[in-house]
C-alpha cells in the first residue's frame, strides 16, 4: 500500500479528528474529571476496604508509609497509628496493619494466610524455605532440616557451638586483656555478629569462617552486600541486568555462592574418605542427605540457597538481640545484679561451662530477660506480610475481605496493651511463674504457628 492510500485510510477511519481531539485542552480535563469521578464512587461506594480506618491518602497510595520504613521511622509511625485508628489501619490501597495478638496468632496459625508476593524475589535465585510461599515446599523443607534444630541434633553439636561461640569470644576478650595490660576495648555488635556467622558457619557450611579472630572479617562483608544486592534485584529489576551497577555487590554475591560451593564439596568428600562422623547432625547434612518431592538429591543451586539463607536468617536476627540484651543490662544494673546472683546461686562452680538444657532448667530470671530484651525489642521488628486468602479473615474488629495485604505488625503486638501492662518499660518479672509462661505465649518475636523460625532454639 502507498503512503498517500494509507494515510487516505487513516482519514477515513477519523483518526487526524481523534489526533485533535487529543491535542485540545478540554479533553484532557473531561478524561480526568470522568477517572476522578470513578475513584471517588469507586472509593466510597466499591472499595473492599473502604471500611477499614485509616488516613485519606491510604485509599489511594502506599508511598508515604513506605518512605517512612526508608527514613528508619515507621514502626514509631504505625504506632501512632494503631493509636488513632485502633488494631487494624489501612496503610496502602491493598494493605492493613494488624497489632492485636489474637488476630497476628491466628493469622500466623496456618498456612492459609500465606506470605504476600514481596518474598517471591528470592534471595539467591533459587526457591528456599524461608521465602517460598507454597506450603508443600515449606513443609518439605522444615521437615528435612528439623532434626538438625532438634534437641538431639543441638546437643550433638553443643561442644562446637560453646568452642565456636562463647570459649573463641572469651578467649579473645582475655588475649585483648593482657595485651593491653589490663584493658581492651571491645565493639559488642561486632563480635556478636561474628561468633554467630562462624556458628552457623559450622553448622550450615561445615566450616567456621574465623569471623572472629579477624579484624574485618569478610564473610560479614559477603553477607551485607548479599542482603543489598538481594533487595536491590527485587526493588529495581533493570539492576541484575546491567552489569556494570553495583559491580562489588554482585561480586561479593558470587563469591559467596562460589565458597558454599566449595563447602559442600568438601563435606561430600569427608563423607566419601569416612573422615565424617555420623553422629554429627547438623543443617548441611540434613540437606545433603534430603531428597525434592521427584524423589531426586536436592539441587546444588537450592542447596547452596538453603545454606546461605540460615546465614543470613540467623547472623543479625541472634547478634542484634544478644547486643540489646547486654545493652539492657547495662541500663538496669538490679536486674543484672539479679542473673549475676540466680547464676552463682545455681552453678556454684565458676569454671562450670553451662549447657542450653542447664540454662533452661535452672535460670528462669535469665531467660525472662531475654524474654522481655525479645519484647522490647524484637529483631524482626517491622511486618511479617500475609495474603487474607480467598476468604478474608474476620479480626476481633474488622472484616478483611479477600486479596488483600495483611501486615502483621510484631512490635504492635508487643506493645498491645490488652496483654502487657506498661509495655514500655523493660521488666523481666512478668514473665516469671506460671503467670509468665502463659504471657511468653504471646511474643512473636520468632513469629508464630507453621512458618515460625525454624532457628529460633
Ligand atoms: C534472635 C534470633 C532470631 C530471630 C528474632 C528470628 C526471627 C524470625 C522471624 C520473625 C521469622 C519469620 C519471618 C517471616 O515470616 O517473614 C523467622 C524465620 C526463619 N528463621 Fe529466624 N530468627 C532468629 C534466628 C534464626 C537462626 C539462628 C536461624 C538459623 C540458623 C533462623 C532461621 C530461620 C528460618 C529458616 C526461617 C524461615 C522459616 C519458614 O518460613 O518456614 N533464624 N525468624
Amino acid at each position: 500500500m502507498s503512503s498517500q492510500k494509507l494515510l487516505g485510510a487513516v482519514n477515513s477511519l477519523g483518526l487526524n479528528s481523534l489526533l485533535e481531539l487529543f491535542k485540545t485542552s478540554r479533553f484532557w480535563f473531561n478524561l480526568i474529571s470522568a477517572y476522578g469521578t470513578y475513584k471517588v464512587i469507586y472509593y466510597l461506594f466499591l472499595d473492599p476496604l473502604r471500611r477499614i480506618p485509616g488516613l485519606w491518602w491510604s485509599r489511594f497510595t502506599d508511598l508515604p508509609f513506605r518512605i517512612r520504613r526508608f527514613r528508619g521511622t515507621q514502626v514509631q509511625y504505625t504506632h501512632q497509628l494503631h493509636k488513632r485508628f485502633g488494631s487494624v489501619v489501612r496503610v496502602g490501597p491493598h494493605s492493613v496493619s494488624v497489632n492485636k495478638a489474637c488476630d497476628i496468632k491466628r493469622i500466623l496459625a496456618s498456612y492459609k494466610f500465606s506470605k504476600s508476593k514481596v518474598y517471591d524475589n528470592a534471595i539467591l535465585d533459587a526457591e528456599e524455605i524461608f521465602s517460598t510461599r507454597k506450603e508443600q515446599f515449606n513443609r518439605l523443607r522444615r521437615r528435612q532440616v528439623g532434626p538438625a534444630f532438634s534437641t538431639t541434633g543441638l546437643d550433638s553439636v553443643e561442644d562446637i557451638i560453646l568452642d565456636v561461640g562463647s570459649r573463641a569470644l572469651k578467649k579473645k576478650i582475655e588475649t585483648g586483656i593482657e595485651k593491653g595490660n589490663g584493658s581492651y576495648t571491645i565493639n559488642y555488635f561486632d563480635n556478636f555478629q561474628s561468633l554467630t556467622a562462624d556458628i552457623i558457619g559450622e553448622l550450615a557450611f561445615g566450616r567456621p569462617f574465623g569471623a572472629l579472630e579477624s579484624e574485618k572479617p569478610s564473610i560479614i562483608r559477603l553477607v551485607n552486600s548479599t542482603i543489598v544486592i538481594s533487595v536491590l534485584d527485587a526493588f529495581m529489576p533493570p539492576v541484575k541486568y546491567i552489569p556494570f551497577l553495583f559491580k562489588n555487590y554482585k561480586s561479593d554475591k558470587k563469591q559467596i555462592i562460589d565458597f558454599s560451593n566449595s563447602c559442600i564439596e568438601a563435606r561430600r568428600k569427608a563423607i566419601e574418605n569416612n573422615e565424617f562422623s555420623k553422629d554429627r547432625i547438623d543443617i548441611l547434612q540434613m540437606y545433603l542427605d534430603a531428597h525434592d518431592l521427584d524423589g531426586s538429591p536436592i539441587k546444588k543451586k537450592e542447596l547452596i540457597a538453603e545454606i546461605v539463607l540460615m546465614l543470613i536468617a540467623g547472623t543479625d536476627t541472634t547478634s542484634v538481640t544478644m547486643t540489646w540484651l547486654l545493652h539492657f543490662y547495662l541500663m538496669y544494673p538490679e536486674v543484672y545484679k539479679k542473673v549475676v546472683a540466680e547464676i552463682d546461686q545455681a552453678f556454684s562452680e565458676k569454671s562450670t561451662v553451662i549447657r542450653y538444657k542447664e540454662a533452661r532448667q535452672n535460670l528462669p530470671y535469665f531467660q525472662a530477660t531475654v524474654y522481655e530484651c525479645m519484647r522490647m525489642k524484637p529483631a524482626v521488628g517491622g511486618f511479617l506480610p500475609r495474603d487474607s486468602s480467598s476468604d478474608g479473615i474476620q479480626l476481633s474488629d474488622h472484616y478483611i475481605p479477600p486479596n488483600s495485604e495483611l501486615l502483621v505488625f510484631i512490635d504492635g503486638a508487643h506493645n498491645d496493651e490488652s496483654v502487657w501492662t506498661s509495655p514500655k518499660k523493660y521488666i523481666p518479672e512478668r514473665f516469671m511463674g506460671e503467670n509468665g509462661k502463659e504471657l511468653a505465649k504471646n511474643l512473636v518475636a520468632f513469629s508464630s504457628g507453621v512458618r515460625i523460625c525454624a532457628g529460633r532454639k
